[in-house]
């Protein structure tokens, strides 16, 4: 049975553009309810530790530049279903081939500044909530 867990990050780019509100609506009306959130920023460490799994690819210089050079939302959501309805939320990596009315479609200019963090499986996402978040920011 699929767990009731994701996580997410809303990007650099999102923040300066200040889109938190706009998103945190969409993700909210959506019937996500957020269990835990902070504004943060990455360092590098941080950022080649959570994309360790990118690290052979050639984007993960510029990925790592990008998701330290400022704050991010990070933020554990819960519905049913919620990696895969946040997934759905979201759309596809590449917000050009992302669905009308989906975050990445509505906020995100390119496939490397796409806006949005989701959990692609419920291993990865009590994984990435445990790297933000210690059990008494949880709610
Ligand atoms: P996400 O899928 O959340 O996590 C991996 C990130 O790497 C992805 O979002 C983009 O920000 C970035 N990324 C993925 N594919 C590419 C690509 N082809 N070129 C540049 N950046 C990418």
């Amino acid at each position: 049975m699929a767990n009731n867990k994701t996580f997410t990050m809303l990007k650099p780019d999102s923040v300066e553009k200040g889109n938190i509100g706009a998103i945190l609506e969409k993700i909210t009306s959506s019937g996500f309810r957020i269990v835990a959130m902070k504004l943060t920023q990455l360092t590098t460490a941080d950022a080649e530790a959570f994309y360790e799994i990118h690290k052979d690819r050639p984007f993960f210089a510029d990925l790592v530049t990008y998701m330290t050079r400022g704050p991010i939302v990070a933020a554990i959501l819960e519905k049913d279903n919620a990696v895969e309805d946040f997934r759905t939320l979201i759309g596809a990596t590449n917000p050009a081939e992302a669905a009308e009315g989906t975050i990445r479609n509505m906020f995100a200019d390119s496939i490397s500044e796409n806006a949005v963090h989701g959990s692609d499986s419920d291993e990865n996402a009590a994984i990435e909530g445990a790297f933000h978040f210690s059990g008494r920011e949880m709610f």
